[in-house]
C-alpha cells in the first residue's frame, strides 16, 4: 500500500500547487434562479437549467406519476426495461427533431460513448473539433478509430484533416462536433461543415447538449435554427440541461438507430431510465417546444450581459450564446475571482485545466431565462468591479 499512499499524497500536492484541487460543493435549492451556498442565497450563474423547467410543477407531477409506477426500470432496455411510455417518448422525440427515429440513453455522456463506439472502429477516421466535450473525446478514444483533430471551429483545418483522412483510405469517416461549445459558448460553423461533409463523403454527428431547447423553432436545436438539420446524420443531446431532467438521446434515420440498438454497449449493458424520468422528459418535451418567450428572453438577456462585460474590456472569447466565459488565464487568479464573486452573492464556477486548455482558466457564466434584468445588471457590475480589483 505504501506505493499507493505516496502516489495519492503526491497527486494531492501537485493539484494544490497548481491551484487545481476540486471538491464537491454543497448547493441547496432556493427558488429558481437562486441557490443556497454556505447558508447564503446567491444568484445562480452556473446552472444549465436554461428554461427553468427543473422546478416546473408539471414536471414534478409527471415525475411523481412515473415514480408511482416503480422506482426503477428493472433491467436493460434490450431485456425488459423498456415500456410503452419509453416508446411513446421516442416517437415524440423523433417528431420534435424531424428524424425517422430517436433513441433514449441513460445520459448525454452515455449517449456519446455508446454512439461513437458503436459506429466507429479501427477501420474508421474520425474528424473532431479540438474543443469537443469530454464525452465525445472519451467515445472517440474508446472507438479505436484514427483521430484527426482540427483547430476549434477552423474550417480550413477541418478541410485539411478531411484530406488527410481521405489519403489514409479509411473505410468510413465521421465528423463530430458540439453545436454550442460548453466552455466557450460559441457555435460550430455548421453550414460550412456540411458542405465539406458532402464533398468528402463523410457522415456528420453533432452534440446539441446546449443547443436543444435554446435554439431553433420549437427549440429543436442549433442545426434547426440554421435550417440545416436534414444534412446532419446523427443528432445527439441531453435532457439534463434545457429539459430540466436527466437522460440522453440520439435522433437519426432508422438505419443509424438500428445499428445503435444492436451494438451500443452503453445501451445494452446498462439499466433503462426509471419511469419517473421517462414521464418527466415526455412532459418536458412539450414544455420546451412551447417555451418561445423564454427562449427569446434568454437570448436577449445573454446578448445584453455579454455586451456589458465586453464594454468594460472583459474578455468573453467568442461567446455568442447563453454560455458566456470570462477568460482569466491562471487557475489561481480564476479561483480568487470566483471567491470574490461569491462574496458579492454570485455563484459562478471557475473552470480550470484539464477541462480547458492550460492558461485559459475562466469563470463560466450560464444565463437562464428566469434571471431578471435587474439581477443581471447588478451581477455584471459586480463582476466588472471584482475583475478590475483582482491582482
Ligand atoms: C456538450 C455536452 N455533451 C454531453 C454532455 C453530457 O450530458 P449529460 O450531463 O446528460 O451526461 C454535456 C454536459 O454535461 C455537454 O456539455
Amino acid at each position: 500500500m505504501s506505493g499507493w499512499n505516496d502516489w495519492l499524497r503526491a497527486q494531492d500536492a501537485a493539484r494544490e500547487q497548481a491551484a487545481l484541487e476540486r471538491s464537491i460543493a454543497v448547493t441547496d435549492d432556493a427558488p429558481h434562479p437562486w441557490a443556497m451556498r454556505d447558508g447564503r442565497r446567491m444568484l445562480n450563474l452556473s446552472s444549465n437549467n436554461y428554461l427553468g423547467l427543473a422546478e416546473h410543477p408539471e414536471l414534478l407531477e409527471a415525475a411523481a406519476s412515473g415514480a408511482a409506477r416503480g422506482a426503477g426500470a428493472g433491467s436493460s432496455r434490450l431485456v425488459a426495461g423498456s415500456d410503452t411510455a419509453y416508446r411513446a417518448l421516442e416517437e415524440k422525440l423523433a417528431a420534435f427533431k424531424g428524424t425517422e427515429r430517436a433513441l433514449v440513453f441513460g445520459s448525454g455522456y452515455l449517449a456519446n460513448i455508446g454512439t461513437l463506439t458503436s459506429l466507429l472502429d479501427r477501420s474508421c477516421g474520425v474528424v473532431s473539433d479540438s474543443l469537443n466535450h469530454a464525452s465525445i473525446i472519451d467515445g472517440v478514444r474508446l472507438s479505436r478509430a484514427t483521430v484527426y483533430r482540427y483547430g476549434h471551429a477552423d474550417i480550413n483545418d477541418l478541410e485539411a484533416q478531411l484530406r488527410a483522412a481521405s489519403a489514409a483510405s479509411h473505410e468510413r469517416v465521421l465528423i463530430v462536433t458540439d453545436s454550442v461549445f460548453s466552455m466557450d459558448g460559441d457555435v460550430a460553423p455548421l453550414a460550412d461543415i456540411i458542405a465539406l461533409k458532402h464533398a468528402h463523403g463523410a457522415a456528420l454527428m453533432i452534440d446539441e447538449a446546449h443547443g436543444t431547447g435554446v435554439f431553433g423553432p420549437n427549440g429543436a436545436g442549433y442545426a434547426h435554427d440554421l435550417g440545416v438539420d436534414e444534412h446532419v446524420d446523427i443528432h445527439l443531446g441531453t435532457f439534463s440541461k434545457a429539459f430540466g431532467a436527466y437522460g440522453g438521446y440520439v435522433a437519426a434515420s432508422d438505419s443509424w438507430i438500428r445499428q445503435l440498438v444492436n451494438t451500443s454497449r452503453t445501451l445494452t449493458y446498462s439499466t433503462g431510465l426509471p419511469p419517473a424520468l421517462i414521464e418527466t422528459i415526455d412532459v418536458a418535451l412539450e414544455l420546451v417546444a412551447a417555451s418561445h418567450p423564454q427562449r427569446a428572453a434568454l437570448r436577449s438577456k445573454a446578448a445584453r450581459f455579454r455586451a456589458t462585460l465586453q464594454g468594460a474590456q472583459l474578455d468573453t472569447g467568442l461567446s455568442s450564446t447563453q454560455i458566456i466565459p470570462l477568460l482569466v488565464g491562471r487557475s489561481d487568479r480564476t479561483l480568487r475571482l470566483a471567491e470574490r464573486l461569491r462574496t458579492r452573492g454570485l455563484l459562478a464556477h471557475a473552470i480550470r485545466p484539464p477541462t480547458v486548455a492550460e492558461g485559459t482558466a475562466r469563470i463560466r457564466f450560464s444565463l437562464l431565462a428566469s434571471h431578471s434584468d435587474d439581477s443581471l445588471a447588478e451581477a455584471a457590475r459586480a463582476i466588472i468591479e471584482e475583475t478590475e480589483a483582482l491582482d
